[in-house]
């Protein structure tokens, strides 16, 4: 097992490799009443494991993305109210990235804020979402654009959920892991070529780089915003597929977008390609449709980076060294999306 400690708005354990059931019995053992969240497909092995206990109650989620909505919330609030969820109670969240943010808003809000666990089933989850304490929902103006900073009390980590995840969740949540390498650990990028076999290590890692980020700006004043590598068109291309692609598969163009608009700050042609080589290998797209850059710049323009009229975009002066890309003309960033187009 490893430990990694995230010193945030509290400080909080990661632990990865472990028994799922155990660490749950504990969680259970420590809190007179658990409201467990989880989508169906989890659901038959959550209930074996609770079946004994009087103080949980169990509240199925749908699948992906739809299960952050305003209209879940409501259901999880009825649920907590129906089921009598006090201030030292405590919600679970069991499942991929969009479970957890639904799980620790829930927990945000209620009672204005109760405990709260992760239980991470995919890579995404994993090393991105279940880890930092952002919790949120999707609304109709876009992604993540509703929610709070409410750390989770513990992050548990059990890497036998990957042996039944989707070959598409694994390649798109790879996407956060390349992201984590380009951004600060660039041995990840090495573990990659055989990235099956060092996956621990890879989530390790990818851990290791969040913590180090969020214990030192939980609420993103600014170098946490690093982690945004990639994602302010990739939020633009999620909205475009109206949510219906992996958050991952549209953070892969992304992140070559933000390369391709690094190219003026730093970063070499050899670097910039490295980007496509690692996506590729995974199956990821690395462009998208020519005429959709309108569209997209629309939709960038709505992301949490922004201030005032400006986009603002994480970019790298070279691998590992991340830099703000604030002063952008739309000239450069069409320029650049030309490049990434097919
Ligand atoms: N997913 C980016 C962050 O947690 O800040």
């Amino acid at each position: 097992m490893k430990r990694i400690t995230i010193n945030a708005e509290r400080s909080y354990d990661v632990e990865i490799d472990i028994a799922w059931a155990e660490e749950f019995e504990k969680v259970l053992a420590s809190h007179n009443k658990v409201l467990v969240l989880v989508p169906e497909e989890f659901a038959n092995s959550i209930e074996i494991a609770t079946k004994a206990s009087s103080g949980v109650s169990i509240l199925h989620l749908p699948q992906g993305e739809a299960q952050k909505s305003i209209a879940v919330l409501e259901k999880i609030w009825d649920k907590a109210a129906q089921f009598g969820l006090t201030r030292s109670d405590a919600i679970v969240g069991i499942g991929g990235g969009a479970t957890t943010d639904i799980a620790g808003f829930a927990a945000a809000s209620w009672l204005r804020g109760i405990s709260w666990y992760a239980f991470p089933t995919s890579i995404a989850g994993m090393v991105d979402a279940a880890v930092g304490g952002k919790t949120g929902l999707n609304t109709s103006a876009g992604k993540n654009l509703v929610g709070a900073f409410h750390s989770p009390n513990g992050v548990f980590i059990d890497l036998s959920f990957l042996e039944t995840l989707p070959l598409r969740d694994y390649q798109a949540g790879m996407a956060e892991v390349v992201k984590s390498g380009l951004i600060s650990d660039v041995e990840i990028l090495n573990l990659l070529s055989e990235a099956k076999s060092n996956i621990a290590e890879l989530i390790e890692r990818s851990v290791a780089v969040k913590a180090k980020v969020v214990s030192s700006d939980f609420k993103e004043g600014k170098l946490r915003e690093i982690l945004n590598y990639g994602h302010t068109l990739g939020h633009a291309i999620e909205k475009r597929e109206g949510f219906k692609w992996r958050h991952g598969e549209a953070v892969a163009i992304g992140l070559v977008y933000a390369a391709e608009l690094s190219r003026d700050f730093g970063l070499s042609q050899a670097e910039i390609e490295l980007h496509r080589e690692l996506l590729t290998s995974l199956d990821l797209k690395v462009s998208y449709p020519s005429g959709a850059f309108d569209e997209l710049f629309g939709y960038m323009s709505g992301d949490k980076k922004t201030r005032g009229n400006q986009i603002r975009f994480i970019g790298l002066k070279k691998i590992g060294e991340p830099i703000w890309l604030e002063e952008l003309t739309s000239d450069q960033l069409r320029q650049a999306y030309e490049r990434i187009s097919s």
